[in-house]
C-alpha cells in the first residue's frame, strides 16, 4: 500500500513484440524473459506483485505496484521488458519482432510508445476482486459494446436494480478519436446521448467508467497507442480492460455475461475484416482460422494487501461453449462474404493501400459515362 494514501495501483501493459507462429501465438521464452524480471523487481521490492499473461500474438503484464496512476518507474520497468522480450524475439526470428515498439529511448511514459496501457488506483476494499480482460485480433472499440453492457443495461447486471449504491448509474468517460477531446457522460439519465456516441466504435471509445454514488473507478481501458504506420495516435490495437467486481460494482458473473453474446468486431486478417468476438480459455487464445476469429480472455484476481491472488480463467466455463460455438457459426457465416462487406471492412489501412496499388495499376483504363 502506499504510506501516504494506503491505495494500490494495477497496471496492465499489453505489447506485441512478435508472434508465433505469424500473429497465432507468443513464444515461452518471452513469456519467461518477462517473468524472470518481474520476479527480480518484486524482489527488490519496486513492485508489489505481477502476472504474465498471453492473449494471442499480444503478452500482458499485470503488475500492482504504489507509485500511482503514469508512474515513470513502472512505466520504464515495463518498457526494458518488453525491450528484453524483443530482443529474444529477434534472436528466434520471431514474426513481426520490429514492430511493436517504437525505436526509440524511452522518455518517461510508455503512452504513445507502441505498448498498451490500462491503469487504475484505489483503496483495496476488504475484498477486492478485479478482472483483467486482454483481446486479439481487434481494436478498443470491441469493449464499447460488453462495457456499456455491464455498466448500464439492466437486462444484463441485475445490480443496476438490484444494488442500492448502483441503481445510481455509473459515469462513462467518452474519447473522440477524431477530435482528441473527451467527454464524461451519466448513465441511467444520459443513457440516448451515450449509445448515440460509442455505438460508432471507431471514432468514440469508453475510456474509463465510474460510480455515480461516490466517483469510484470501476473500470478502465487501454484507449490509445502509437500507430507505427500513420505515426499518429490512433485506435489501440489489442486493448486490455481492468473491471472492479462486487458489493456496488457489477458482479464477476455480471461481468462475464456480457460477453455471451459474441458481438461483431473490427480487426481480424490485416485489421480489415469484422467478425464475431470469441471467449475462450487461456489455452485457447491462438487465433488460427483467417488469422482469428478475435478472441477475449478473462483473469480474475483477488487482490490482497496488493498480492495478486490469481489469476482464475474466467472463461474456462462450458457455460460460454454455445457462446463459443455461435461465434464458429458467425465465423463460417461470414467469411463466405470474402472479400465483400460487410465482412470487409471499409476505410482500413489495409483496405486503403491495396486499393491505391490496383487504382495506380489500371491507370487510364477509366473512361468516363457515356
Ligand atoms: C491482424 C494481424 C494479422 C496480420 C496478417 C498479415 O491484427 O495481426 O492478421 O495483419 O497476418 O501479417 P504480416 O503483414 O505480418 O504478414
Ligand atoms: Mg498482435
Amino acid at each position: 500500500m502506499d504510506s501516504n494514501t494506503g491505495k494500490i495501483t494495477l497496471s496492465v501493459m499489453t505489447a506485441d513484440v512478435g508472434g508465433f507462429i505469424g500473429h497465432v501465438s507468443s513464444h515461452p521464452d518471452i513469456l519467461n524473459t518477462a517473468k524472470e524480471r518481474l520476479y527480480n523487481s518484486r524482489e527488490k521490492r519496486v513492485i508489489e506483485d505481477f502476472h504474465v499473461l498471453r492473449c494471442g500474438d499480444d503478452i500482458g503484464l499485470i503488475i500492482t505496484h504504489t507509485k500511482g496512476v503514469g508512474s515513470k518507474v513502472v512505466h520504464e520497468l515495463s518498457w526494458n521488458i518488453f525491450t528484453a522480450c524483443r530482443e529474444v524475439a529477434t534472436e528466434l526470428k520471431l514474426h513481426g519482432a520490429e514492430r511493436g515498439l517504437l525505436n526509440e529511448s524511452f522518455k518517461g511514459s510508455l503512452v504513445c510508445m507502441g505498448p498498451g496501457v490500462a491503469e487504475m488506483e484505489f483503496l483495496e476494499r476488504t475484498s477486492e476482486p478485479v478482472v483483467v480482460l486482454m483481446c486479439n485480433k481487434t481494436g478498443t472499440g470491441a469493449w464499447n459494446l460488453p462495457v456499456y453492457k455491464i455498466f448500464a443495461d439492466p437486462f444484463n447486471t441485475a445490480g443496476l436494480i438490484l444494488d442500492a449504491v448502483m441503481t445510481e448509474g455509473f459515469s462513462f468517460k467518452v474519447l473522440d478519436l477524431a477530435s482528441n477531446k473527451e467527454i464524461i457522460l451519466s448513465a441511467p439519465k444520459e443513457l440516448h446521448s451515450l449509445l448515440a456516441l460509442i455505438g460508432s466504435t471507431e471514432r468514440y471509445l469508453i475510456t474509463e467508467v465510474y460510480r455515480n454514488s461516490d466517483a469510484e473507478p470501476a473500470a478502465t481501458v487501454s484507449s490509445q497507442k502509437f500507430s507505427m504506420e500513420a505515426g499518429e495516435a490512433t485506435e489501440m490495437c489489442e486493448p486490455a480492460l481492468i473491471i472492479r467486481c462486487q458489493t456496488g460494482f457489477p458482479t464477476a458473473g455480471e461481468t462475464m455475461e456480457a460477453f455471451s453474446f459474441p458481438h461483431m468486431v473490427s480487426g481480424w486478417m490485416r485489421g480489415a475484416h469484422a467478425g464475431p468476438l470469441m471467449p475462450v480459455p487461456f489455452y485457447e487464445a491462438n487465433p488460427t482460422r483467417f488469422d482469428g476469429p478475435p478472441r477475449v480472455i478473462a483473469a480474475g484476481f483477488q487482490l490482497s494487501n496488493g498480492r495478486l491472488i490469481g489469476p482464475h480463467d474466467m472463461f474456462d466455463d462450458p457455460s460460454f461453449d454455445e457462446t463459443r460455438r455461435r461465434a464458429s457459426d458467425i465465423t463460417d457465416y461470414t467469411r463466405r462474404h470474402g472479400p465483400f462487406r460487410p465482412h470487409r471492412s471499409p476505410n482500413s489501412a489495409a483496405e486503403i493501400a491495396s486499393i491505391s496499388l490496383v487504382l495506380e495499376k489500371l491507370g487510364d483504363r477509366f473512361r468516363k459515362t457515356s
